[in-house]
């Protein structure tokens, strides 16, 4: 009857451990959550065998702890291996209004990366149609407005989303100063926008011009007034140009 049990509580540690590592750790069961938890298993076990069931399962206690630390050894190592290949994101994104930053926060959730926001030394006019105009001319003098702050490792990102609101059919003058402030050769720049209507128009095909000798991936573009919803949309992007 122990026997059964030991058994049958094995199998549902593998079983809840087997479904961490598929669905959150990646598809590696060998990881160091695993080893975590093999160690707490071979622990908890031992203490109950030590009280209760010592001299009947003997080689059984020392044959399943050995396995079970080993796992435990593997998977630390198989972790400190995932880690070492881990890419470094970086999520940056200028706002107005709110929806792009919201929207930020979703690709910041759903990758891990670290967030950045874009903002001008010179604040943008609080009332939208002020904010239009001033833009507008900003626009039309290809105007490099001047950031509040830098990234302070840039070099140590793999990986750069720029996130941006659609203005006047292009990105913010903000996010040309952004990208021009940093040699992003070598590293994956994925865009994403959010519009109020327009859509994409020359976001995306202005944005690869001024990205240097970035990798480019495909952007993602929502409408501003739905970010609320996007999750799943952007979760199907992100799995579509495999970053996720
Ligand atoms: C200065 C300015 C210019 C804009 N120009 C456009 C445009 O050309 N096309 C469009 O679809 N939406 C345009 N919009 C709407 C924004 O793209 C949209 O509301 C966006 O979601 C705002 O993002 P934010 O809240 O992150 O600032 C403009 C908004 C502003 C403030």
């Amino acid at each position: 009857m122990i026997n059964v049990g030991f058994i049958g509580a094995g199998n549902m540690g593998y079983a809840i451990m087997k479904g961490i590592a598929g669905s959150k750790m990646g598809k590696d069961i060998r990881n160091p959550y695993i080893g975590a938890l093999g160690i707490m298993f071979y622990f908890c076990r031992c203490k109950e065998m030590n009280r209760r069931t010592k001299k009947v399962l003997g080689m059984k206690t020392k044959f399943l702890g050995v396995f079970l630390m080993m796992w435990a050894m593997i998977g630390l190592e198989a972790g400190a291996q995932h880690t070492a290949n881990a890419k470094k994101v970086l999520v940056a994104y200028f706002s107005w209004s709110g929806n792009t930053r919201n929207l930020a926060h979703q690709v910041q959730e759903l990758t891990g990366g670290d967030l950045f926001e874009i903002e001008t030394v010179k604040a943008y006019p609080e009332k939208y149609r002020s904010c239009t105009e001033y833009a507008k001319k900003e626009k039309e003098a290809d105007a490099r407005p001047a950031l509040k702050s830098k990234v302070k490792d840039m070099d140590a990102y793999d990986v750069v989303y720029v996130g941006f609101p659609n203005w006047w059919g292009t990105a913010p003058m903000a996010i040309w100063s952004f990208l021009e402030g940093y040699d992003l050769t070598g590293k994956t720049v994925i865009p994403f926008c959010t519009h109020g209507g327009g859509g994409e128009q020359k976001c995306f095909s202005d944005f690869a011009r001024h990205a240097g000798k970035a990798d480019l991936k495909k952007g993602f573009i929502c409408h501003g007034g739905t970010v609320g919803d996007a999750r799943p949309k952007v979760e199907r992007w992100l799995e579509e140009i495999g970053m996720k």
